[in-house]
């Protein structure tokens, strides 16, 4: 059997689509939704994603605010900058990519994003509303990966699925968003202990390690959907410069029921996802405004069901 495509491409062009409507709704209202993007220093791949972010905006009508600071801009600096753009009602989104130089301390700088305006959704207080299950803005790769499971039409309510990896960014708030749907959840990392007696129990199979080829056909189940978040360029060999996934896909895709190719998967959806949060965060604002009373907390797409 070869497995079925998750086509991350076309799924995150049709929902683009969606999200020109939404616009255009905004506009009637005087409203054009405003995302700004920190980049501290000039990590090549930093600012590969931040272009790619600054592009979808442009593609979308969103307005973007890219603000370039250069490597050695002091933390008081980053958090003032911050504190302009919680302040700016034309920014409706901030995200400051990651990683940050090191004399810069990650978690001062995400708690200093405006809660309302944390569209990466790493500030701790969507990070609790993830664990305890809504959040306001669902953090964009975990998010992209839900909707992507959710063409394949699969309920994971009660489902194996293993995690690999247990970052901040992918792999923990991938797991309690799955927990949230009520899937059985095992998360796996650096220091796991033979991994494939893991994956090999996966219905569903998410893999975030950042390891070219981690994942051969061996480790997977018959049938398993297999999701592949890895973005590696590979460095030498004969393909090198070709960006290949953390899995196996020539192998693995004799194995699994769906999976999702590299590129051309999961990496759309994720800055299409950080529009979504963008969009919604400008459409609270507008209904905050509207409404004196307004209290909406959660993202509906957590929600059991
Ligand atoms: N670096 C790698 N992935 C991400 C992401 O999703 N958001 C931010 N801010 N930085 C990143």
């Amino acid at each position: 059997m070869t497995a079925q495509i998750i086509d991350g491409k076309a799924l995150s062009k049709q929902l683009r689509v969606g999200f020109r409507e939404r616009v255009d709704h905004l506009a009637d209202q005087g409203v054009q939704p405003g995302l700004a993007v920190i980049l501290v220093g000039d990590n090549p791949a930093s600012r590969v994603y931040v272009g790619n972010k600054i592009k979808a905006c442009e593609e979308c009508g969103v307005r973007s605010f890219h603000i370039a600071l250069p490597a050695d801009t002091p933390q008081a600096e980053v958090l003032a900058t911050i504190a302009r753009l919680n302040a700016d009602p034309a920014v409706h989104g901030i995200l400051i990519q990651l990683p940050l130089p090191p004399h810069i301390e990650p978690r001062a700088v995400l708690e200093a994003i405006s809660v309302h305006k944390d569209v990466d959704g790493f500030h701790l207080y969507n990070v609790g509303g993830l664990v305890v299950g809504n959040t306001i803005f669902p953090p964009c790769t975990p998010y992209g990966v839900q909707l992507l499971l959710d063409t394949t039409g699969t309920d994971v309510a009660g489902k194996n699925v293993v995690v690999v990896g247990a970052s901040n960014i992918v792999g923990k708030p991938m797991a309690l968003m799955l927990l949230q749907r009520e899937a059985t959840v095992t998360i796996c990392h650096a220091k796991t202990r033979d991994l494939a007696q893991h994956t090999i129990l996966a219905d569903i199979l998410i893999v975030a390690a950042g390891k070219p080829g981690l994942i051969v056909p061996q480790m997977v189940k018959q049938g398993a959907i297999v999701i592949d978040v890895g973005i590696n360029r590979l460095t030498d060999g004969p393909n090198a410069g070709k960006i290949v996934g953390d899995v196996d896909f020539d192998g693995v895709k004799e194995k699994a029921s769906w999976i999702t190719p590299v590129p051309g998967g999961v990496g759309p959806m994720t800055v299409t996802m950080l529009i979504e949060n963008t969009l919604r965060s400008a459409e609270r604002t507008l209904r905050m405004r509207q409404a004196d009373d307004f209290q909406e907390w959660e993202a509906p797409i957590l929600k059991n069901g």
